[in-house]
């Protein structure tokens, strides 16, 4: 009986490691990626892929130079990453000069083949998209409109799917897009957030998992005051909200 039960807890420690050590790995090529993706929230993506069935298809929204799109195909070799970004001139996030970036960090033999870049805008693939999609990650235009046509990706998941929606709590227009769209929705439960990154399940959700979508308002504000006090180069004074980064709060 007692032996039994150290080999189950050996067996689960052993595990434990085993994934930390992958994603460790892993985390040595995403970190030298430019973007907004935390190194906890990489690690959420990383876990999420390593959790689907065997061939599934990841949907990536919004792709920059890469960061989020190898933290999810460095999970597994079997698993296809399909990241839409269009990639367009004149936007804040360089367009083709970052495209090329993209291009060069998913260029390196251990992720090559696992990813299917589209440049499109989402809502152009989801209106012809005709694939299962396992695992959707949001993080493309943050303002409300088109969030809100990016969460549409959340209804062609299986139930038990998972949605997962960076600056969920810290961008205005990704908020609203949530109260309009998650909030009210019979088909997505909220599943808490690491940092910004929301997590919603594709399953009904009760009444308390609403309450705790609205439970977030207060942090969502602290984020919005946040962001105010570092443009107005305020900065000890979000040093005492508790926000000691000179990035606004992801
Ligand atoms: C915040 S960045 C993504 C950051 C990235 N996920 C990372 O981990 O670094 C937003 C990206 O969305 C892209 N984008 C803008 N409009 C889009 C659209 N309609 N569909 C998909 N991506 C879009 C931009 O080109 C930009 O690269």
């Amino acid at each position: 009986m007692i032996r039994s039960y150290e080999g189950s807890s050996l067996n689960t420690r052993v595990e434990d490691e085993g994934r930390a050590a992958a994603f460790e790995a892993a985390y040595a090529w995403i970190e030298p990626v430019g973007g907004w993706l935390t190194r906890d929230q990489a690690r959420v993506l990383f876990e999420a892929v390593r959790a689907l069935p065997h061939n599934s298809t990841v949907v990536e929204v919004g792709s920059h130079q890469g960061r989020s799109t190898l933290a999810l195909a460095l999970a597994r070799p079997d698993v296809t990453v399909v990241a839409i970004d269009p990639f367009e001139a004149g936007g804040r996030f360089g367009g083709p000069a970052t495209r090329q970036v993209f291009e060069d960090n998913l260029s390196r033999p251990r992720v090559r083949g696992r990813v299917e870049h589209l440049a499109l805008r989402s809502t152009q693939v989801l209106d012809a998209w005709d694939r299962p999609v396992h695992l959707v990650f949001v993080d493309g235009k943050h303002d409300v409109l088109s969030t809100l046509r990016d969460l549409q990706w959340g209804d062609r998941l299986p139930p038990g799917g998972r949605l997962l929606v960076h600056d969920g709590f810290s961008s205005i227009g990704v908020t609203l897009a949530l109260l309009l769209h998650a909030l009210p929705s019979p088909n997505l439960r909220y599943a808490g957030r690491v940092g910004s990154l929301a997590m919603f399940v594709r399953a009904r959700p009760s009444g308390q998992d609403r309450l705790a979508v609205l439970a977030e308002l207060p942090w969502f504000a602290r984020n919005v005051g946040i962001k105010v006090l570092l443009r107005l180069r305020l900065r000890p004074i979000a040093r005492l909200a508790g926000h000691h980064d000179r990035a606004d709060p992801y």
